[in-house]
């Protein structure tokens, strides 16, 4: 069910009203971040949830060398990623199965795909065993802080189907013992949209 929504959406991701305020700023700054990594020696990336490939795109355009690997749960989201993305690795995959990948990775990011997890804290763990050591996992999600992000955010769950979107503080604990929190930033585009949270994690 949850997949058959994101096979609907793959082709018309890109005229989301969301890109606006919400994607593109989020895909920005976590870009900056893959960017800043790079310089410290960073070389593969996998980025989880990768949906239509808009990430990997953008850091491709910069980061050439870049080895990266886009996962997906949904077939659909996975063509038109792979169609943007040729020079890159693409696996369908549940989050939840990352162990069967036999592949280690400097970095990992994650974009809007976390409320979207049955099990969130073991696809953490997941994460964590497929980076190498001292790596990082960078994950952006819409965060249910307040009353109004939670009322904002059962409006956006009418699109997407079940979701569960973690407060700071939920998220900090689904975490602890696995990744320390090197950083937390807020994307601000407008008043009205909810807290998009964007965390660099690192792997203990
Ligand atoms: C809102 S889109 C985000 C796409 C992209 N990361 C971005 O920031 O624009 C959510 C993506 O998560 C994927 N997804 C949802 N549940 C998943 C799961 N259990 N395992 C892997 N991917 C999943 C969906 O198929 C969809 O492509």
């Amino acid at each position: 069910m949850d997949k058959n929504i994101w096979d609907f959406w793959a082709n018309r991701y890109d005229r989301l009203w969301v890109q606006k305020k919400s994607l593109k700023p989020t895909r920005e700054y976590v870009k900056d971040i893959i960017r800043k990594e790079w310089m410290e020696g960073a070389r593969s990336l996998l980025d989880l949830g990768c949906g239509p490939g808009e990430l990997i795109r953008s850091v491709r355009q910069d980061l050439r060398e870049m080895a990266i690997t886009g996962v997906d749960l949904s077939e659909g989201m996975l063509q038109v990623s792979k169609r943007t993305n040729p020079d890159s690795r693409h696996v369908l995959m549940d989050a939840e199965d990352l162990n069967e990948l036999n592949e280690d990775y400097d970095l990992i990011s994650c974009t809007h795909s976390l409320p979207y997890y049955r099990n969130k804290g073991k696809v953490i763990t997941r994460i964590a065993d497929r980076l190498k050591p001292g790596g990082k996992l960078i994950i952006a999600f819409a965060s249910g802080n307040t009353t109004y992000d939670k009322l904002a955010l059962s409006l956006v769950k009418l699109t997407t189907g079940p979701a569960g979107y973690p407060s700071d503080r939920e998220f900090r604990d689904m975490v602890e013992g696995v990744f320390t929190v090197e950083n937390r930033h807020v994307i601000r585009e407008s008043f009205y949209m909810p807290t998009i949270a964007v965390y660099t994690l690192r792997r203990l």
